[in-house]
């Protein structure tokens, strides 16, 4: 791992996230330097980790999440006429839309993400001009830190800028949002956007998905935040993440009948859940129990978080591993042998799986000062297992999406 990147999550660790030089020298040579462009601006989005709350968002609990300083990179700039073209760095092809042709299509590309924003924009954009905009960045996609909403709330807010439509910070959020859910039509719930859009550096969000409320609650500035990568893309990652959507709406489904009051799993009690959990079958018992015990854990580690009780909010990390693990049925044994071995070494408070889930990342709450050797512990544990290294980062925490100068 690189030495030189380490971080503390309440350090002002913006430098790695600015590497805008590579992407303007890539947006002439793609772009040319056409006279027909105005002054090019370059945006940053963070990506994020979620440390406590897996699958509630959907569940309508609440999540802990924080932004990390690796994102999405988007250079913009406007055009003399009405079209808009995107490329990324990363992916073959130029996308081409016209603002006057009305909604834009689908194309079960990448660029259905940045699409479905512009999409959602149409209507305030007015007689705005064209813009040619490039992609790049340091986000690994598929790796469970939210590529996805880094792109779309990365793309609101350099449109939002570039067009001057003065949007609020939640209405480039629920852009965002729009364009995961509708346009690309993915089943997630409201956390990524959230979080990468309201980052406040050396904080957690504390965000209740039943009514969208949030607040900042601020971090040990002596933790860092370590991710581990296992490496592991599963394919069809999408429609298991559906998948388990709609088995936690089965579950609730059954239960509802005994608790009419509740709007969603995360409304269910324990004290309700537990006598009826020998009638229900295997699946839906098992989501149903993960959802409910995480909903208890996340309030009792904010509540450890605002007591200073690392420890038990490190302790509440590990149990919703073993629960995502055996209940929610979302972890890998990549997964698991990073977050057992992280949790043997000195420094550690707690680990478990951040995302979906399926592959992608770990996520390791450690102090500070013992975050390089235990990333290094942990690289060989997985080595000698795996046969080939995972890569790990210290991340520092971000302050949300912004223009670079
Ligand atoms: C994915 C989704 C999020 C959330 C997590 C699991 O990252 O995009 O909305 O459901 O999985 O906590």
């Amino acid at each position: 791992m690189d030495g030189e990147h380490a971080q503390t999550i309440g350090a002002r660790g913006v430098d790695r996230a600015e590497p805008s030089d590579g992407l303007a020298r890539d947006f002439e040579r793609l772009y040319g330097s056409a006279d027909n462009l105005g002054d090019l601006r370059v945006f940053f989005a963070p990506g994020r980790v979620n440390l406590m709350g897996a699958h509630l968002d959907y569940n309508g609990g609440p999540v802990m999440p924080t932004a990390i300083d690796r994102g999405t990179l988007i250079a913009v700039a406007t055009r003399r006429d009405r079209k808009v073209r995107l490329r990324s760095v990363s992916e073959p092809g130029e996308f081409e839309i016209d603002l006057d042709a009305g909604r834009p299509r689908r194309r079960g590309r990448w660029v259905d993400y940045p699409v479905g924003v512009l999409a959602g924009m149409l209507g305030r954009s007015g007689e705005r001009p064209g813009v040619d905009v490039l992609f790049g960045g340091n986000l690994p996609v598929g790796a469970g830190l939210s590529s996805s909403a880094s792109i779309c709330v990365g793309t609101s807010f350099a449109l939002d800028q570039v067009w001057e439509l003065g949007l609020s910070p939640l209405e480039r959020v629920a852009l965002a949002l729009d364009a995961e859910r509708e346009f690309v039509g993915v089943r997630c719930g409201i956390m990524d956007p959230y979080a990468v859009g309201l980052a406040q550096p050396g904080c957690l969000l504390w965000l209740d998905c039943l009514d969208s409320s949030f607040e900042h609650l601020p971090i040990d500035p002596d933790l860092s935040i370590v991710v581990a990568d296992t490496g592991v893309r599963r394919e069809l990652a999408q429609g298991d993440f559906n998948q388990r959507v709609s088995e936690a709406a089965e579950a609730f489904a059954l239960l509802r009948p005994h608790h009419r009051q509740a709007t969603c799993l995360r409304e269910i009690p324990l004290a309700v859940f537990e006598p009826l959990r020998d009638s229900l079958a295997d699946v839906p018992r098992r989501r149903a129990q993960h959802v409910i015990e995480e909903v208890e854990r996340t309030f009792r580690a904010r509540a450890c978080l605002l007591d200073g009780d690392l420890g038990g909010f490190g302790t509440a990390m590990a149990e919703s591993h073993r629960s995502l693990r055996d209940l929610y049925d979302v972890s890998v044994p990549e997964l698991d042998c990073l977050v057992d071995s992280a949790m043997s070494q000195a420094g550690v408070l707690g680990a478990r799986l951040t995302g979906a889930g399926f592959g992608g990342c770990a996520v390791i709450l450690a102090q500070s000062a013992l975050s390089e050797r235990l990333a290094e512990a942990v690289a060989t544990d997985f080595e000698r297992r795996f046969a080939h290294r995972p890569k790990i980062e210290i991340f520092a925490g971000d302050r949300g999406p912004r223009e670079l100068t």
